[in-house]
């Protein structure tokens, strides 16, 4: 016998189907219910996704593994108008200080290129920290292309040769003595807001280290330049991620997704995994804007 309680509170345009719907409820266990409306769900996400690509036209669209440091800097770009003056998100322009000005972009994008040039390589050879570029054809330049988008994929592992460790000291991989010489508490507020984020994170890749292989891929990083937003270039990004994270041994892809984000990972095979992110800081970084996200994987409750 179902142990559902009678819902007495269904609205008035259900008025007439209540009988059905407790009937239903009473006969059918909750996780045939819950497993009929995921169902339901990823069928609806499944035509939603065709739907979209159907009515798109060829715009000429590539994605290629960034293999020199101009593209990144030109890729840097779409991510400071996105990020930055599109969504103004909080972590990202505290990361970036002075963004908008000439040479706050320039020693952003050097960062973003020392990072590019220190990746480090799995057991088979194979880069752990891929940096991808969406291009379209230039309108200008017919010999040209443009990069409008920007996507980066981490395969991480807490075994060794099998991806990048999670990251233990913040502080040291996001390089805040440079970036904050003289500012202690930006310091610690990026510990933590970027601690929280990446909680979850962390805590998978550590659960994975008995899979088979003990890795995931994350999607750390998407962009695309709101000129060219809705033209299925965020899709593209993610699935050629999703494609080598199966080429790599069938790994989980997850993510942290921002609200724009989520909308285009629902409909990639991405499902969220618990609420919105919560972020822990001290008092005096309580009232800081802090973005919404989610953590999404691809192969729920597979660990
Ligand atoms: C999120 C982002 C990367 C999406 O890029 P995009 O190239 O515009 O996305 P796509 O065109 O591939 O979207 C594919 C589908 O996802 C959905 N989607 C994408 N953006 C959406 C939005 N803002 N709101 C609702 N649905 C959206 C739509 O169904 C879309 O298909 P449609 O345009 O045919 O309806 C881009 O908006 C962006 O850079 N935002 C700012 C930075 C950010 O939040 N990045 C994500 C970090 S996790």
């Amino acid at each position: 016998m179902s142990t559902i309680e009678p819902i007495n509170d269904l609205p008035t345009p259900l008025e007439p189907w209540r009988g059905i719907i407790l009937f239903f409820l009473h006969t059918y266990p909750t996780s045939n219910i819950v497993w009929l409306l995921r169902t339901r769900r990823q069928e609806q996400s499944k035509l939603e996704m065709m739907a979209s690509q159907r009515q798109r036209p060829d715009i000429g669209l590539r994605v290629n593994i960034i293999h020199q440091p101009e593209d990144i800097i030109q890729a840097f770009d779409c991510v400071c108008e996105a990020f930055g003056r599109q969504v103004q998100d909080g972590i990202w322009t505290a990361m970036n200080p002075g963004w908008d000005t000439p040479q706050g972009r320039a020693y952003g994008a050097e960062r973003m290129v020392a990072r590019w040039r220190h990746k480090t390589n799995n057991k088979d050879g194979l880069p752990n920290t891929i940096f991808l570029k969406a291009t379209l054809p230039c309108p200008q330049f017919e010999d040209r292309r443009i990069i409008v988008g920007f996507g980066i994929w981490v395969q991480a592992s807490s075994v060794e040769g099998h991806g990048d460790p999670p990251t233990e000291d913040l502080t040291n991989s996001m390089d805040l003595d440079a970036l904050y010489p003289d500012d202690e508490p930006e310091r610690r507020y990026l510990c933590q807001v970027v601690s929280s984020l990446h909680r979850r994170r962390t805590e998978v890749i550590k659960q994975k280290a008995t899979a088979m292989p003990p890795a995931v891929m994350i999607l750390d990083m998407c962009a695309v330049d709101p000129a060219h937003q809705r033209k299925g270039i965020a899709r593209e990004l993610v699935r050629w991620g999703i494609d080598e994270a199966q080429r790599r041994g069938n790994l989980e892809a997850i993510t942290e997704a921002s609200s724009m984000g989520r909308h285009v990972y629902g409909q990639m095979g991405f499902q969220a995994d618990g609420s919105e992110i919560e972020y822990v800081v001290d008092d005096e970084f309580a009232s800081r804007p802090k973005p919404p996200n989610l953590f999404m994987r691809t192969h729920e409750n597979v660990v």
